[in-house]
């Protein structure tokens, strides 16, 4: 096939820091499987606001367009906390979902048997646990009108923001969701607040036809998003793919991501429609951000940038053996008891960001020897 065409945008705080480590995995795919990548590397975020003044330039945006695959790495600082709101460094984040339609955000929250104790949750809740979070991510309160911050007569401010959901929006992404269940579990829980939202009820009524059109061989459930965040630390594992809002999604996937060991842990694929040329847009990232706390520490969890690699392989590549590899890889490294700090750690031996890398990438060696 052609070159593979990756576009990295390693953004600020931690970015950079885990990006370095996947850069080791995509030299192992080259000198142990021959996969090699055409790659570009940009500035986003509060790295590009500081070179160009902006937090994503249009030709970064034209080169997420012509990429195979964006792997970003996470935007904000706290340095930039007076700018402008449309130009703080989350901006580069949210204009690549609109601009390339990434509009289903896959956020998968999977716990490694090696991890099973260092959920806050008690174990024999978390064993085994396998859920498929898919989060709308082009809609909803993100970008709906009216929104901004207005000087009212009595020289009072309001703050306005605005949930919209049309029907295609939420049918595309329902789409997504029980394609998904079909390939896993066959179960879709749906989530939203129809009884105080209008945009929830919609969404509930659109998910509930187009599962009776198209996808009645498919369990599907509602629930109202409250719920569901006490169902998710009550009994996770009653859920197999819940589908979602952008602001939800956002909030349920933190969450869940503490099910797993931690935020470290949790990879998202945001995915947009094919192409006529049967081209997808896509961009791979962790759930997490820069975490401006541990920046430049050396001790952030590389392993969310690593598996959203895995993820990138699996579905914009279709290279599943090497995905499952490198899954397998983290795995196994997380059963020999290495620990990033991030991962609650008693009795196990506590390394920073390259030990970790490193290891993952020794496995990867051993296993494709
Ligand atoms: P955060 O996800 O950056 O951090 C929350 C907590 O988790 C922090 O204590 C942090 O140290 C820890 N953490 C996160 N990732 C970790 C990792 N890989 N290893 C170890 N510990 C990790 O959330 P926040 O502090 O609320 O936000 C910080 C900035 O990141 C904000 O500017 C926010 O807007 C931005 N953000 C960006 C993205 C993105 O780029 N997609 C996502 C979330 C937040
Ligand atoms: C995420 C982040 C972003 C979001 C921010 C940084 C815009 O929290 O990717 O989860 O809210 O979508
Ligand atoms: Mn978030």
């Amino acid at each position: 096939m052609s070159a593979r065409k990756l576009l990295i945008l390693p953004g600020d705080g931690i970015g950079p820091e885990i990006m370095r480590e996947v850069a080791r995995v995509t030299a192992w795919l080259s000198r142990k499987r021959g996969i090699t990548f055409d790659v570009t590397e940009d500035l986003v975020g509060g790295a590009s606001l500081a070179e160009y003044g902006t937090p994503i330039r249009p030709e970064v945006i034209d080169k997420a367009r012509e990429a195979d695959a964006v792997l970003f790495g996470s935007v904000g600082d706290p340095k930039w906390k007076d700018i402008g709101f449309d130009k703080r460094p989350e901006v580069a984040i949210l204009k690549l979902r609109q601009e390339l339609g990434l509009f289903a955000n896959l956020r998968p929250a999977k716990v490694f048997d090696a991890l099973v104790d260092a959920s806050t949750l008690k174990p024999d809740v978390v064993k085994g646990l396998d859920i498929m979070i898919v989060r709308e991510s082009t809609g909803g309160i993100y970008f709906g009108d009216p929104r901004g911050i207005e000087t009212l007569p009595n020289g009072e401010k309001r703050g306005i923001n605005t949930e919209v959901y049309s029907t295609h929006e939420i049918e595309r992404v329902g789409r997504v969701a029980f394609e998904m269940a079909r390939k896993r579990q066959n179960s879709v829980c749906s989530v939203e607040k129809h009884n105080v939202m209008e945009s929830g009820l919609l969404w509930k009524e659109v998910i509930t036809d187009l599962h009776a059109r198209e996808y009645p061989d498919v369990t599907l459930t509602h629930m109202l998003a409250d719920n569901c965040a006490m169902q998710l630390v009550r009994n996770p594992r009653q859920f197999d793919v819940i589908v979602t809002g952008n602001l939800f999604g956002d909030i349920l996937s933190d969450l869940a991501s503490m099910l797993t060991g931690s935020l470290g842990m949790l990879p998202s694929a945001t995915l947009g429609a094919k192409h006529s040329d049967g081209r997808m847009p896509a961009l791979y990232e962790p759930i997490h951000g820069s975490a401006p706390d541990i920046a430049g520490k050396g001790i952030a969890n590389p392993i969310a940038q690593i598996l959203s690699l895995a993820m990138m392989l699996r579905y914009s590549f279709n290279l599943l053996t090497e995905a499952e590899m490198i899954e397998n890889a983290v795995s196994t490294v997380l059963a020999t008891g290495l620990r990033t700090a991030d991962i609650m750690s008693e009795g196990k031996a506590r390394v920073g960001t390259d030990v970790m890398g490193e290891a993952i990438v020794r496995e990867l060696d051993k296993l494709s020897d």
